[in-house]
């Protein structure tokens, strides 16, 4: 779906104070993938046009973002962190289009058709400002805004001034948020600072429509879908779900694992159909492996790719390394920085191959170190 008249606004200035490392969670990996890249990927797919607020560690965000998405991606800075309220406002300058598009930049859950149907509601009623919500009735989840609604009003009150019962109320803000720009304009000036913490908070210009009259537009996600990542307990249980939607698609695509809960298979890996994943094996990075292989259990592949019809065999590590098709290697072999190994060759247990070239039809069968090395046929 083309959305039409939309820019995107990526809120990533934040402190990250309850990931208690010191760093911006929004570098953080799930499935070998920086949270921050999760929504630019997201709204890049959609082909809108992206703006980040930056902030606390905002080199660390920019480069993460500009080595994949080139100068794509306009940043704007949020000298100080007072809110994302304060943050939204910061990026006003850059607001061209006629539709606003916010997102948190710690919800790396968050798929298209979420969006699309956020879009498609706000423009079938000219919304003023419309957003998404989910159901959670768990108090330990209590960090998420409440929706607090009758017949004459709607709010999101945060969960440090919600007073009410968690468990009656469980309709959640999920921190994506589609604003007409004339409306974001006027209500923007109007956000006054919270009296408990002092920010001033987005979720606040649901009350000022709502007060105004105006229409406000809510759809509904499946929580799994929209989980905000605010300590290492919800990154871990995001990336579970990552994780076994991850397996999922590969089993779609032919892909055999033997033990499936305990292999951790990258975003950006791509596997042949008619290849077994064993047990405990660990495909990162932008590994492929090619139709029919084999990876035995316990193996570590990074930045690798394996062509068709060749078996890994248990505790191999291989890692910047291309692997020809109908080969063996392992167990216990250790291949890597930039070495190639060409089709039909054996590279046996306990050798290791470093910065070096073996070339077809070759064996390497056990106890050897192939360092700087250029062995057998190197023709291709
Ligand atoms: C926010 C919402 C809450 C919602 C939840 C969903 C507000 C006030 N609350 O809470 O209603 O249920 O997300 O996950 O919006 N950021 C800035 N500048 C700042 C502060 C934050 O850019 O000054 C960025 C952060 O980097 C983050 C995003 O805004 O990516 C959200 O901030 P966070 O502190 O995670 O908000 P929550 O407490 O999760
Ligand atoms: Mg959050």
């Amino acid at each position: 779906m083309a959305l039409k008249d939309v820019q995107a606004v990526i809120l990533a200035a934040g402190k990250s104070s309850r990931f208690k490392t010191g760093k911006t969670k929004l570098i953080e990996k799930l499935c070998g993938r920086e949270m921050i890249l999760y929504p630019t990927k997201l709204f890049s797919s959609l082909h809108v046009p992206i703006t980040m607020v930056v902030g606390f560690q905002k080199e660390l965000i920019e480069d993460t973002v500009q080595k994949h998405f080139g100068d794509t991606v306009l940043f704007v800075e949020q000298i100080e962190q007072r809110g994302t309220g304060d943050a939204i406002k910061t990026s006003q300058p850059t607001w061209t289009q006629d539709h606003i598009l916010v997102m948190n930049g710690d919800m790396p859950l968050v798929a298209t058709d979420t969006v699309e149907e956020l879009y498609a509601k706000h423009k079938k009623e000219d919304a003023a400002i419309s957003f998404v919500t989910a159901h959670n009735c768990d108090p330990t989840a209590g960090h998420y805004g409440r929706i607090v609604q009758d017949d004459n009003s709607i709010e999101i009150v945060e969960a440090k001034e919600f007073k009410g019962d968690i468990s009656e109320n469980c309709c959640i803000n999920a921190g994506v948020y589609l604003i007409k720009r004339t409306f974001l304009e006027e209500s923007i000036k109007k956000l006054t600072q919270s009296s408990v913490t002092s920010e001033w908070y987005i979720t606040d210009l649901v009350k000022i429509a709502s007060d105004e009259k105006l229409g406000i537009v809510t759809t509904s996600a499946s929580f799994d879908k929209i989980r905000g990542i605010n300590t290492f307990k919800e990154l871990w249980a995001a990336e579970q779900i990552l994780k076994a939607d991850i397996v999922k698609y590969w089993m779609d695509h032919g892909v055999r694992f033997s033990i499936a809960h305990n292999v951790q298979i990258d975003r950006d890996v791509t596997i042949g159909a008619g290849s077994s994943i064993e047990s405990a094996a660990q495909l990162l990075g932008s590994t492929i492996i090619g139709k029919n292989c084999s990876i035995g259990a316990f193996s570590i592949i990074k930045n690798t790719t394996i062509a068709d019809n060749t078996t890994i065999h248990s505790h191999t590590v291989i890692t910047d390394t291309t692997v020809g098709s109908d080969s063996e290697i392992g167990p216990f072999a250790h291949v890597w920085e930039d070495s190639v190994i060409q089709d039909n060759t054996t590279i046996g247990n306990f050798v290791e191959v470093k910065r070096s070239t073996i070339g077809s039809n070759t064996q390497a069968k056990h106890l050897t170190y192939l360092g700087d090395t250029l062995i057998g046929n190197s023709s291709n």
